[in-house]
């Protein structure tokens, strides 16, 4: 024996945009121990952003290993692991050979924004030939317009009904895919075919946005996974060579890890997580199955993609094929790092939300069972599935490209500040901006705005400013877009935000905090163990191998964890100082709007 202490811990491997961490926790969501390591970025153009695949296994690895040592160094044996959770930055999309099992190109990182062009000929189709639509029809169901919809197009039948056929009815314009196919059950039933009660198929084409956003819950934007593969199918011969032969594997991060943590070319198993999926633009949203006529819209051939699981059940064991000290661990929960953060801050239920400051920042708002549609530029995403066989929760989601990221940018592209920590320091020793506005739309502009052609802009400057306004406008642009978001959760909810919980590196920012308080009008509450995300994909391991009775669908299982206390920021703003503010905020958005076009 090593002499060493046997415990009960949890695992969770957090791999996210700039570094990857790998943490312990025991049953109160207490860190035993933890190591973390960054990777390199690699930015070779304008908009472009790329990680190495190898890299990210390789910084997986390390921290595995570190963060093992440690634990052994506090007299813990390592069999106290139990199992691990994975969770990671999502969207950012992976290829590689069946045969080899290694990289086929760079990853394309989710804030990339080379695919505008992929975009813009994807929106082009969808506005031209549209999406196909394969719908159960029960036709059991009374007949009611059956002349308009049936007398609507000749051919009705035979290629399948196409959706302008319905135009002249005037339901089509604003009715759902489900109301066209009641009425194509009608026109069919009408037809003699079909017949009561016995449901059919029937092929339809919806154009424009709205029907992708109907299946898959998001619109085409360069953000989305599938949309960066077709950049890699058109501009990598090696990869497109292995998508012909079928040697090409797909995923995005989760899955990478998970191939090369459970054997990779020997035997190592081909899944993503169903949230992950829910990012991918190929995943029905309702029935969380990959959707055909996507991947037709997009020219992938089925053999590429993983096998859909849910985020809570065991998927595999480690393999002594990965060389980590943990051979044999299971793994047992996946999640994207936002929905895992949602799970982490316990927002289990129907009308929680939360505000995670990476390098991005991700507002999700729990929605329950059902997928709510925004109409006002939030996207629905699947929250988690906490088993195979349960029914999934839905949040409604606000991304923002950049959030820590504007002040990593201030560090290393404008030497603005040497170190994150003097944020506070510098933005703290003036009460204002001056009337300076920072934009940061590095990326285009994400929720709620969704511009891919906008631009960054410092607006409203004068010889008055120095650093110090230009540090607030940086920290003030992430609360504005929160903001901006959070108006529209409200405005959908019909729901007050009374206290906005938040977690992520940037909200050890005091000042940072205070000033979302200020600007959203809401109360700030912040955690002081703030490693939501790990813990999340913790408590969907912890769940599914039934350990500490953590149970994600009774919340009171969940009391004693992580209750180290919380900060809370209230507002101290007047209404009018708040109106103005927001006021300038706006019409800065205006200015970089379709700056490229
Ligand atoms: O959608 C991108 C997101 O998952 C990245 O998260 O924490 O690296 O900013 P983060």
């Amino acid at each position: 024996s090593t002499g060493l202490k046997k415990g009960e811990f949890i695992a969770s491997l957090d791999c996210g945009t700039t570094s990857t961490r790998f943490i312990i926790f025991d049953e109160y969501a207490k860190i035993v121990a933890v190591h973390q390591t960054e990777f390199e970025q690699i930015t070779p153009h304008a908009g472009w952003h790329e990680q190495r695949p190898e890299d990210l296994v390789t910084a997986t690895k390390t921290c595995i290993r570190r963060a093992v040592e440690k634990l052994e160094e506090k007299g813990w044996d390592k069999s106290s692991i139990k199992g691990m959770g994975i969770t990671n930055q999502r969207e950012t999309t992976v290829c590689w050979s069946r045969t080899t099992g290694k990289s086929l190109c760079n990853c394309i990182v989710w804030d990339d924004t080379r695919t505008t062009s992929v975009v813009r000929a994807f929106t082009h189709k969808l506005e031209e030939e549209g999406i196909e639509i394969d719908e159960e029809v029960d036709v059991d169901v009374e007949i009611s317009h059956v002349e308009h919809a049936a007398a609507a197009d000749g051919d009705t039948m035979g290629n399948g009904v196409r959706e302008e056929a319905f135009a002249e009815h005037g339901e089509i314009q604003h009715g759902g895919g489900g109301r066209v196919m009641n009425m194509m059950g009608k026109a069919m039933q009408n037809l003699g075919l079909g017949g009561r009660g016995k449901p059919v198929i029937a092929k339809s084409r919806r154009k424009g946005m709205d029907g992708l956003v109907d299946i898959t819950g998001i619109p085409l934007s360069t953000y989305f996974s599938a949309v960066k593969l077709r950049w890699m199918l058109d501009h990598y011969l090696e990869v497109r060579e292995a998508h012909e032969s079928d040697d090409l594997m797909f995923g995005t991060v989760d899955s990478w890890l998970v191939y090369n943590l459970t054997g990779a070319v020997e035997g190592g198993i081909h899944i993503m997580d169903v949230t992950n999926a829910s990012r991918s633009l190929l995943m029905s949203i309702q029935d969380l199955t990959w959707h055909p006529p996507l991947l037709r819209f997009f020219e992938f051939r089925p053999s590429i993609l993983p096998r859909i699981v849910s985020s809570s059940e065991v998927y595999a064991k480690i393999s002594s094929e990965a060389e980590t000290p943990l051979t044999g661990i299971p793994i047992a929960g996946i999640v994207g790092d936002q929905q895992a953060a949602l799970v982490g801050n316990k927002c289990l239920k129907r009308g929680e939300a939360k505000n995670t400051y990476g390098t991005g920042s991700f507002v999700l708002f729990n929605t329950g069972e059902k997928v709510v549609r925004s109409q006002s530029g939030l996207i629905s995403t699947v929250a988690f599935q906490t088993g195979p066989h349960a029914r999934p929760v839905y949040a409604l989601e606000g991304p923002i490209a950049v959030a820590g990221s504007a002040i990593k940018w201030l560090r290393d592209n404008v030497n603005l500040i040497n170190d994150a920590s003097e944020m506070d320091k510098l933005a703290g020793s003036v009460d204002h901006t001056g009337g300076v506005y920072f934009v940061t739309g590095f990326s285009g502009l994400l929720a709620p705005y969704w511009d891919q052609e906008a631009t960054g802009a410092l607006i409203g400057l004068t010889s008055y400013t120095t650093s110090a306004h230009i540090a607030r406008a940086t920290l003030e642009a992430m609360c504005f877009q929160t903001r901006a978001v959070l108006d529209v959760i409200e405005k959908e909810s019909r729901q007050k935000l009374d206290t906005l919980k938040v977690d992520g590196g940037v909200t050890n920012s005091d000042l940072a905090m205070q000033i979302q308080a200020d600007i959203g009008n809401f109360k700030v509450s912040r955690p002081a163990m703030r490693e939501s995300t790990a813990l999340g994909s913790a408590l969907l391991a912890a769940h599914a191998l039934g350990l500490f009775g953590w149970d994600l669908n009774r919340p009171e299982t969940l009391s004693k964890v992580n209750t180290a206390g919380v900060d809370v920021f209230e507002p101290r703003l007047t209404d009018q100082e708040r109106t103005r503010m927001y006021y300038g905020w706006d019409k800065a958005v205006e200015r970089v709007r379709s700056w490229y076009t």
